[in-house]
């Protein structure tokens, strides 16, 4: 498409980043700057971070990045004619009318053509079902007790028993073979040329969030095998990042999601009134759904089945959600297997008991780790509390971690202080792994001043001078590290100047100098701005050097204060957030 270039910067002139991005992702402001959780990648801590001034966000852990277009391209899955499209609308400026190429005409035209494709597909069975050849489909809807509202709510259909029913019928409304293969509808083979995927089954469609049709799943109305056909996996029906019943389920009222295993639990569901079901589409659980229900603010609600395959998929989801910063709870259905068969024999009412009831995501995860170990056996007890420890390190929040420790305290009959001095121990064991530094951080007169307290102040002082020399590294290097990490007296009052006045956008290296009445000061903090590294870094290896110096001053900090933890609850807190902050710099290349 030719847009001219004034038109694209107006449309980005009119359309401020930090609003269109904070309607997706909630956002923190630092300065010229604002902070969250990545919608690219699934991370606890935030490492996204959008500039308003320059209008472009970057993440740092993934390197996801551009401008507000690019944002909703990713985030939307538009082409960029959609998002100026979008973004010149809702700025209400009217574009020209644009040229497309050749190609562009195609692909757009093909897009819509394979949603036609599927919309069609979906009448068709819709249609079906309510036809006469519809009635072994009508049966077992009637046998699983779904209501005509329930049937029409969730567009149920059904496929019919010849294999070229559905083809013909899009060969007649004017699809091409091309696009009905691509939709995923139909199989082909030498002999037959295409054929109808679904055939003789009751037939889900299967929504995008939005509620475009993207896809399909069809039961066997017995007990053949496979129960369930899906789609094919395709550019427009992407399993993991889908959820079924989401595009009802947005719309509820309810305080939270309720996350069930299959379509029948999820449609049962809604006819007993629980309108905020979904399910995942045939796969487990997926950090990309997690993201995608993050959108909404609400907790999570697992109702998965009681079995042991049920257990083991809660425990996965449960840790995919935390993951994402997200609360999850454990709605128990027993004595029955699943919520279909739960509200079939108790009914709807006892089921709100159940969600009332649920029990929190990790005091399901020690109840079911609890299972593993003979507590009327010492050396077992202690194994078990050593794993509750390790898992109260996930809790990076003082408060939180506090409750949890409580919790599970009291439900063991743990002593809070013994359960307590764990963590501390765990947090800081977990610290203490060894660094992989690339760049070798050491004084350039090495023979000199080589003591371990030489290099950690060398590394306080390599940091301080590349924070001068290159201010925009700040804003980076302050989600790591923060003036109290500089083990040095003179370089963490040094630093808790700069980075005040870096903050504040007025920082000069004199003034920071001038602070120090004694001369002997005033030249240490001259000398914090003159460091150079022993060996020159080349340009595009800074930002890994960067990186690796943020460890080295972060792992320094951490030792000390891990190492000289008494009871105190603030250092606690500081020694399991510096745990995790070491873990992130670690998994990181840059920063
Ligand atoms: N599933 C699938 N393919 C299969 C079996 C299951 O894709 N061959 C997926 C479906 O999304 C299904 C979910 O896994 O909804 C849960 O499976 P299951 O519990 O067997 O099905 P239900 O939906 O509960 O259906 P029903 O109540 O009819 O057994
Ligand atoms: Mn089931």
């Amino acid at each position: 498409m030719m847009i001219s270039p004034d038109i694209k910067s107006e449309v980005r002139d009119r359309n401020d980043i930090v609003d269109i991005i904070s309607s997706y992702v909630h956002l923190k402001r630092h300065g010229n700057n604002y902070t969250g959780l990545c919608p690219f990648h699934n991370e606890k801590t935030p490492s996204f971070s959008v500039n308003q001034r320059d209008q472009y966000f970057y993440c740092f852990g993934c390197h996801a990045g551009g401008d507000v277009f690019t944002f909703l391209q990713k985030y939307e899955n538009m082409t960029f004619p959609e998002a100026l499209k979008f973004l010149a609308d809702r700025a209400g400026i009217t574009l020209p009318e644009v040229e497309m190429t050749e190609e562009m005409k195609r692909n757009l035209s093909r897009k819509n053509q394979i949603y036609d494709a599927l919309k069609a597909a979906e009448n068709f069975f819709y249609q079906q079902l309510r036809s006469e050849r519809g009635e072994l489909g009508k049966k077992y809807f009637a046998s699983r007790q779904l209501t005509e509202e329930t049937l029409h709510k969730f567009h149920l259909g059904y496929s019919l028993q010849y294999s070229d029913a559905l083809v013909n019928y899009l060969r007649k409304k004017g699809f091409s073979d091309d696009i009905i293969l691509d939709a995923g509808l139909a199989g082909f083979s030498e002999r037959d040329g295409l054929y109808d995927k679904f055939t003789n089954r009751v037939m889900f469609p299967i929504y995008d969030q939005a509620g475009k049709v993207i896809g399909f799943g069809g039961r066997v109305m017995g007990d053949a095998k496979p129960k369930y056909l899906n789609s094919p996996e395709t550019a427009f029906f992407e399993k993991r990042k889908n959820l079924y019943g989401l595009q009802l389920a947005r719309s509820s009222k309810a305080k939270q999601f309720i996350l069930c295993e299959g379509y029948m639990d999820v449609i049962s569901m809604h006819q007993a009134g629980f309108t905020q079901a979904i399910a995942s589409l045939g796969t487990s659980f997926t950090p990309e759904q997690a993201m995608l229900l993050k959108r909404f603010d609400r907790d999570i609600y697992l109702a998965y089945d009681s079995d042991g395959a049920g257990t083991e998929a809660a425990l996965r989801a449960i840790g995919i959600l935390r993951q994402t910063g997200m609360v999850a709870r454990v709605i128990s259905m027993q004595p029955y297997k699943d919520p279909d068969e739960f509200i079939k024999n108790l009914g709807a009412e006892e089921y709100q008991k159940r969600i009332d009831e649920a029990e929190n995501g990790f005091l399901f995860e020690i109840r079911i780790l609890r299972r593993d170990y003979r507590i009327d056996d010492p050396a077992e007890k202690t194994k078990f509390e050593t794993e509750v420890a390790k898992k109260l390190c996930v809790f990076s929040e003082e408060l939180e971690r506090e409750n949890y420790l409580n919790a599970v305290a009291e439900q063991y009959g743990i002593p809070k202080d013994s359960l307590k001095k764990r963590v501390i121990s765990e947090a800081a064991r977990g610290g203490l792994k060894t660094a992989q530094e690339r760049v070798q951080i050491r004084p350039a007169n090495a023979e000199k001043k080589s003591s371990a307290e030489e290099h950690a102040k060398y590394a306080q002082r390599l940091l301080l001078t590349w924070l001068n020399e290159d201010k925009s590294c700040f804003a980076r290097v302050r989600e790591y590290i923060s003036a109290e990490d500089f083990t040095d007296p003179l370089y963490r009052k040094i630093a808790e100047r700069m980075f005040a006045d870096l903050e504040a956008g007025v920082f000069r290296p004199v003034e920071i100098i001038g602070m120090f009445d004694e001369v002997e000061d005033q030249e240490a903090a001259s000398e914090v701005f003159q460091t150079k590294l022993a060996t020159e870094v080349a340009k595009e290896d800074k930002e890994k050097a960067l990186r690796d110096i943020v460890l080295r001053v972060k792992q320094e900090s951490f030792d000390r204060l891990s190492g000289s933890l008494g009871s105190d609850v603030s250092a606690l807190n500081r020694v399991v957030e510096g745990k995790h902050i070491l873990e992130k710099l670690r998994r990181i290349e840059r920063i």
